[in-house]
């Protein structure tokens, strides 16, 4: 078994095994204080996991009680959030009783929300099904849900008590779904670990990319587990990102559009001087080797006026995530104009360094 502690606010494990699931039983007995646990999952996880969740349950001391969402970012809504909060009400949950976050990121924000807010606050356990989860969603307490004027506009920090990860599961990801949790990956190779960028291009064991990864962002969370500095280095690729999800309305997941926002922000590093044309060669290619699309449809003014409503956006300025070198990203702050210019740059087409 691999472990990564974390020490923030709170102190808690990140378990990753193959097959780890079978022990849960006796994972969740180590809470005896625990009379009632809620799983909160999805009906696509449901669907593959029932049968086997309820056999390995068969050995938890405590009750257990399951709460199933349609699968999906509608779920992150008001009403989802609500409705969940009155089901542990009706069912009696009290401070001690515990959650279980068991999906991917929309079940583990939705989830770690309600824990935030429920009787002002109550325990979860995080059992990412998605490398994406794993790597990210899954550790470090940020919990939200979406409201209409844009996505994860209201959360909370509540950090999980701990973070169940069964490498088995991703065998049963689709390509695509296992290719969005590798745009993560490959983000922290780029902020802050050469070497785990390096293993990416090499065939390595899920379980050591998926520890690396978690170490990166570690590192990260205890040193700012408010966002309020270094933590900011995670949204490397988001900001233009974000913005590709918006203008495609969706149509590419978080994953590709991370992996455009990558490249977007590479490139206009490399036209801007700080880094060299060897890195962005080596990203190019790695995120190529992924499969994923590097070319967005969209105009550098579009994109612009996408990320002007950008939560991070401060006044006139936004603080962007420029790679100076594999392994060292850094903060910067933009006037508005200035992010444009990278944008403009970013998306240039046929520059002979393409
Ligand atoms: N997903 C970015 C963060 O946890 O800060």
């Amino acid at each position: 078994m691999q472990i990564v502690d974390i020490n923030c606010s709170k102190k808690y494990q990140i378990r990753i095994e193959k097959g780890i699931i079978e022990n849960l039983g006796s994972i969740l007995n180590e809470y005896s204080a625990v009379s009632k646990f809620c799983i909160i999952t999805d009906k696509n996880v449901m669907g593959i996991y029932e049968e086997k969740i309820n056999h390995v349950l068969l050995k938890c001391n405590s009750e257990i009680i399951y709460y199933v969402i349609e699968p999906g970012e509608k779920s992150k809504s008001g009403e989802a959030y609500l409705e969940i909060l009155e089901f542990l009400a009706k069912n009696e949950f009290t401070r001690t009783d515990m959650l279980i976050a068991f999906g991917g990121g929309v079940v583990g924000d939705l989830a770690g929300f309600v824990a935030a807010s429920y009787l002002r606050g109550i325990d979860f356990i995080q059992i990412p099904t998605t490398i994406l989860a794993a790597v990210d969603s899954s550790v470090g307490g940020k919990t939200a849900i979406n409201l209409k004027a844009g996505k994860n506009l209201a959360g909370a920090f509540h950090q999980p008590v701990m973070v169940i990860c069964d490498s088995e599961m991703f065998n049963t990801l689709t390509k695509d779904v296992r290719r969005d949790g590798f745009a993560e990956v490959i983000k922290y190779g780029i902020i802050n670990d050469a070497e785990l960028f390096d293993k990416l291009s090499e065939n390595v064991d899920i379980e050591v990319i998926i520890k690396k990864s978690v170490l990166a962002k570690a590192k990260l969370v205890e040193e700012d587990e408010f966002d309020t500095g270094s933590r900011r280095l995670l949204n490397l690729g988001h900001t233009f990102g974000h913005a590709i999800e918006i203008a495609g309305e969706y149509r590419y997941s978080h994953g590709e559009a991370v992996a455009m926002g990558i490249m977007i922000v590479s490139k206009a590093a490399v036209a801007k001087g700080y880094l060299a044309k060897n890195d962005y060669d080596k990203i190019k290619n790695l995120i190529s080797s992924y499969e994923f699309d590097l070319e967005p449809e969209f105009t550098a003014e579009k994109l612009y006026e996408i990320m002007l409503l950008d939560k991070k956006r401060e006044g006139k300025s936004i603080t962007v995530v420029v790679p100076f070198a594999i392994g060292d990203s850094r903060l910067v702050k933009l006037k508005l104009e200035e992010a444009k210019e990278y944008l403009v740059e970013g998306l240039k087409q046929g520059a002979q360094w393409m």
